[in-house]
């Protein structure tokens, strides 16, 4: 990213509760405007926001981060959480799996840019800060899957990703058609060992609040 370009923050259980609405402007756009992440229309900001409300929890326990990009206007002195949050163009999420044998493991989830703000680089900067976050966490490999044919494969292939395969039909578009989904993998970190148990993973994620 460019300097001057937006600011992205990992967003604490209470962060996320303020800025759900504004999220939710975001979600509602990215749905609007065709894409395939899990919501079919009519998906309006109120049901939006009301989803983001819902994933408090996993981010207070530790089992979800979250980071929000707040445009260039959130940098000047005195800004608070509720004014960050009239300013979200992007977001992504990690979530991290808590199975013992699977806590090497994490999934990148819900990358989105507004479709006012894209082609800056913005989702680059929000995927390589999840990918550093998880490194730092203890995972060593990340998952994610994405429509295929998607502007965002081309992302994922020229920052290291590895397509390992395409399954038919796998979800609906908001219209309700069905495409196929290509799932991605990518290796991070340096040791391909597991992961420790949940109490040190979650004071690990708490560094990065
Ligand atoms: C996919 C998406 C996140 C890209 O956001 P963005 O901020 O515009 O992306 P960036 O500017 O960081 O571009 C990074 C790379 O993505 C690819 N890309 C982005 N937009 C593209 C487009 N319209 N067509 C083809 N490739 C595209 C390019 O490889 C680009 O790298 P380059 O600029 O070096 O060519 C955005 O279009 C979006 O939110 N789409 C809807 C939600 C979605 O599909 N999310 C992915 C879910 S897995």
């Amino acid at each position: 990213m460019r300097a001057g370009q937006p600011r992205i923050v990992r967003l604490t259980a209470e962060q996320l509760t303020a800025s759900a609405q504004d999220l939710g402007v975001l979600l509602a756009d990215v749905v609007e405007g065709g894409s395939s992440l899990g919501f079919l229309a009519p998906f309006d900001r109120e049901a939006a926001a009301d989803w983001w409300r819902g994933l408090a929890p996993a981010v207070a326990d530790g089992r979800l981060a979250i980071w929000a990009a707040h445009d260039d206007g959130s940098r000047d002195a005195g800004h608070d959480a509720a004014h960050d949050a009239a300013r979200v163009i992007g977001t992504v999420s990690v979530g991290f799996v808590d199975k013992p044998n699977g806590r090497h493991r994490a999934e990148i989830l819900k990358l989105m840019v507004h479709s006012s703000a894209r082609g800056q680089g913005l989702a680059r900067a929000l995927l390589a800060t999840a990918e550093q976050a998880a490194a730092e966490a203890g995972v060593t490999l990340l998952i994610l899957d994405t429509e295929t044919g998607s502007p965002a494969e081309s992302l994922y292939r020229s920052g290291g990703w590895t397509e390992a395969g395409v399954i038919p039909d796998y979800a609906a578009d908001p219209a309700g058609a069905l495409h196929p989904t290509s799932l991605f993998f990518k290796k991070i970190g340096g040791s391909s060992a597991a992961r420790p148990g949940p109490a040190r993973q979650y004071r690990s994620a708490a560094r990065y609040r």
